[in-house]
């Protein structure tokens, strides 16, 4: 029997990156996922044929959008055993050009989102007193790596996700956060221009590398299996070791 055969998994972000190869891999283990994402095209051209998955137009920030995606997913499979915060944007801004606007966009789409999820998805988790969610922040949240609100709207995933595990743990759900270093997917395209910056960041690394997609993705895959049953309020890094030094 596969990991995930008969159950449901909801990912945000799932039409690029981590998220895309999230959803593939859920898939792979036999699970029904609902891919979301704000990008309809990118969703349709990835997953429309298949029939594993469920596409739905969802924008984190939005309490209707979240409402109607997880009432959608509940009336058509039944349940959500499974529900990845993994929709997210980043900056390069550093502290003399980020405005206003950046940081309320940031923090609106990176902590206020796994907010939302959390709130109309764990009623559902509740009821049935099973379920797993596991929020991504970044490494960032956990080292001086330039201020800016990346690194505060990832702080506040942490801080938020510490708490759903305290709160849920009663009501059998499990909430894990996972912390990834620089990983390569559409993100940190911008980085292959600056050839100099990688060579640093490769140093700096203790295992000599970027991250792939897949590093992260095999964490978030255990945190959400029933083989991580006793795990909640966990912090895993996966960066290579760089926050380590
Ligand atoms: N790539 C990295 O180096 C890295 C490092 C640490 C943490 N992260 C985090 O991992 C997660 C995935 O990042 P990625 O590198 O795969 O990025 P990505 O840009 O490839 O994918 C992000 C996805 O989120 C979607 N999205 C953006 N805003 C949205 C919104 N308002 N509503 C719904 N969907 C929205 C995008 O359309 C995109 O499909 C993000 O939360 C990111 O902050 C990434």
């Amino acid at each position: 029997m596969k990991k995930f055969q008969d159950q449901v998994a909801f990912v945000t972000g799932g039409a690029s990156g981590m998220g895309e190869l999230m959803v593939e891999m859920f898939a792979a283990q036999g699970a029904k996922v609902i891919a979301a994402d704000i990008n309809e095209a990118a969703l349709e051209e990835k997953w429309g044929k298949n029939e594993q998955v469920s596409i739905v137009k969802l924008n984190v920030t939005s309490d209707e959008d979240w409402q109607a995606a997880v009432e959608k997913t509940i009336t058509e499979l039944g349940k959500i055993d499974i529900l990845v915060n993994n929709a997210g944007i980043s900056t390069e801004k550093g502290i003399n050009d980020i405005t206003i606007e950046d940081w309320r966009r940031l923090s609106d789409i990176n902590s206020f989102g796994p907010f939302l999820g959390m709130k109309h998805v764990s009623p559902h988790m509740e009821k049935v007193k099973k379920g797993s969610i596991v929020n991504i922040s970044s490494y960032t949240a956990l080292i001086g790596m330039g201020l800016n609100p990346y690194s505060a709207s990832k702080g506040a995933v942490r801080a938020i996700s510490r708490a759903a595990a305290a709160d849920f743990g009663k009501h059998g759900i499990r909430v894990n956060t996972v912390f990834p270093g620089i990983i390569e997917t559409p993100m940190t395209k911008g980085l292959e221009s600056s050839k100099d910056v990688v060579a640093g960041l490769i140093k700096m690394t203790p295992l000599q590398r970027l991250g792939q997609p897949v590093d992260v993705v095999n964490a978030v895959l255990f945190l959400a299996s029933d083989e991580a049953s006793y795990i909640t309020g966990a912090e895993l890094v996966i960066d290579g070791g760089y926050s380590a030094r």
